[in-house]
């Protein structure tokens, strides 16, 4: 549905409600409801996606395999354990468009970004310097820094963000590609966010991979905000190594298991310095309980431990319903959605406040980063009383996603309605 096309009516958001071919979806979903039983409009999956209904299932199954089996259930569980972090190769490659061998789900993501930085960070006197955006997530910056220090660096003179331009929000696609130009020689690792958590900017993955690599760089993405979001065709494009979580878009639960991509170039790269244990040694020989690491091909050669199949478990659901509606048939939703979000807003014309992400569809995901200049904090959580959910970033940022898989477009109406009125 194109812009023009918008109507602001509450009976135009009813009709494009039960024209989506994806609306019966948000059935399979917990929909949080207010203390007076209405259902809230949560616009919050960009921080932590709803539960699907089918996670219960799921999670007694695996309670009960435990109980009635005991450790047989590595092998005799109706998935058995031992491979059962394999159940979710195949859909996570088809959504961050990898080769199974290329991704596996482990730890969270702080930890596989530290487990990739150690193999990928590889400074030399020449080429030292980390890559990042000014404001990357906390996470991201403690990280690259401790690499840099971990190495006998200093970030001050190691550690290099791409800035806005003056009076800019965002960065502009000709800037990074300047930079990395002009600095590409000296930079050891390009680590950028396949959307920026705070701007809601998505980034240009395929043009900063080439451009990254002619200069020789590692290029590798935190896609914390863009698995699930976005279409990704990793594999095609080519970073080197990227990392994301699952329980934002991927509606994985609070602190779910996270993901890993190494591009198939380095599959079997065995000389590449790692932090080994014993679920990253060949399975074929694992139970021999050898004294000598011998790391699997791909991307399960980095793996440390036993998977925790309890928070592996609501990820296979919540996999399952990506699978059936399909990341392409979602975007085109998501597309659409963020669209008429902004499309509401704008219409009420308000000056309190300004849409940050920008406004061409393939520079966004499904956030919308409104920035508040007064008070922001105070009205996001009234607006929160009510039902209506997003969330603050200070300084200034309140951040909303209508997500494709539960939101409704009478969710983006009666957020837009509220928002406006609210201010008024
Ligand atoms: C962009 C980004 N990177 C990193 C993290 C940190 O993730 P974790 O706490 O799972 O390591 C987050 C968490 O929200 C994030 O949004």
């Amino acid at each position: 549905m194109s812009e023009a096309k918008f109507e602001s009516g509450h009976e135009f958001a009813a009709t494009l409600d039960a024209r989506d071919p994806l609306a019966h979806f948000r059935q399979r979903f917990c929909i949080p409801k207010t203390k007076s039983g209405v259902e809230c409009v949560y616009l919050c999956g960009h921080s932590l996606g709803l539960q699907p209904k089918s996670v219960r299932d799921v999670l007694d199954q695996e309670l009960r395999d435990w109980a009635n089996l005991g450790v047989e259930g590595h092998f005799h569980a109706k998935s058995p354990w031992m491979p059962y972090h394999r159940l979710l190769a195949e859909q996570t490659a088809a959504l961050v468009g990898a080769m199974p061998v290329e991704v596996v789900v482990m730890n969270s993501l702080t930890v596989n970004l530290h487990l990739t930085m150690a193999s990928f960070y590889r400074p030399t006197a020449r080429r030292h310097k980390i890559l990042i955006e000014l404001g990357a997530f906390p996470s991201d910056q403690y990280a690259v820094k401790s690499q840099i220090r971990f190495h006998g660096y200093d970030p001050e003179s190691s550690l290099i963000e791409l800035t806005p331009r003056e009076s800019e929000s965002c960065l502009r696609d000709e800037d990074i590609q300047e930079l990395i130009e002009r600095e590409g020689e000296s930079i050891a690792l390009i680590l950028l966010g396949g959307v920026n958590y705070a701007t809601g900017q998505a980034f240009n993955l395929p043009e900063i991979t080439r451009a990254g690599h002619r200069k020789g760089c590692v290029v590798a993405f935190d896609l914390a905000h863009a698995a699930g979001n976005i279409p990704l065709r990793l594999h095609d494009w080519g970073p080197d190594f990227a990392v994301w979580c699952s329980y934002k878009y991927l509606n994985g639960g609070p602190g779910c298991v996270a993901g890993c991509f190494v591009h198939e170039r380095h599959a079997r790269s065995w000389d590449l310095p790692r932090y080994a244990g014993w679920w990253g040694h060949d399975e074929k020989v694992r139970f021999q309980m050898g004294a000598n690491f011998q790391p699997m091909a791909g991307a399960d050669g980095w793996q440390l431990s036993n998977p925790p199949i309890l928070a592996l478990a609501p990820l296979r659901a919540s996999m399952d319903i990506f699978s059936e509606a399909g990341m392409d048939r979602l975007r085109v939703k998501s597309v659409s959605l963020t669209a008429y979000m902004e499309f509401l807003l704008q219409q009420r014309g308000l000056d309190k406040f300004s849409i940050v992400t920008p406004s061409e569809k393939g520079r966004r995901g499904a956030q919308l980063s409104l920035r508040i200049a007064q008070k922001g904090r105070a009205f996001c959580e009234k607006l929160a009383e009510e039902g209506l959910i997003g969330d603050w970033r200070e300084p200034d940022t309140f951040r909303v996603a209508a997500v494709p898989l539960y939101n409704t477009f009478q969710d983006v109406w009666r957020f837009a309605e509220r928002f406006a009125t609210a201010f008024q």
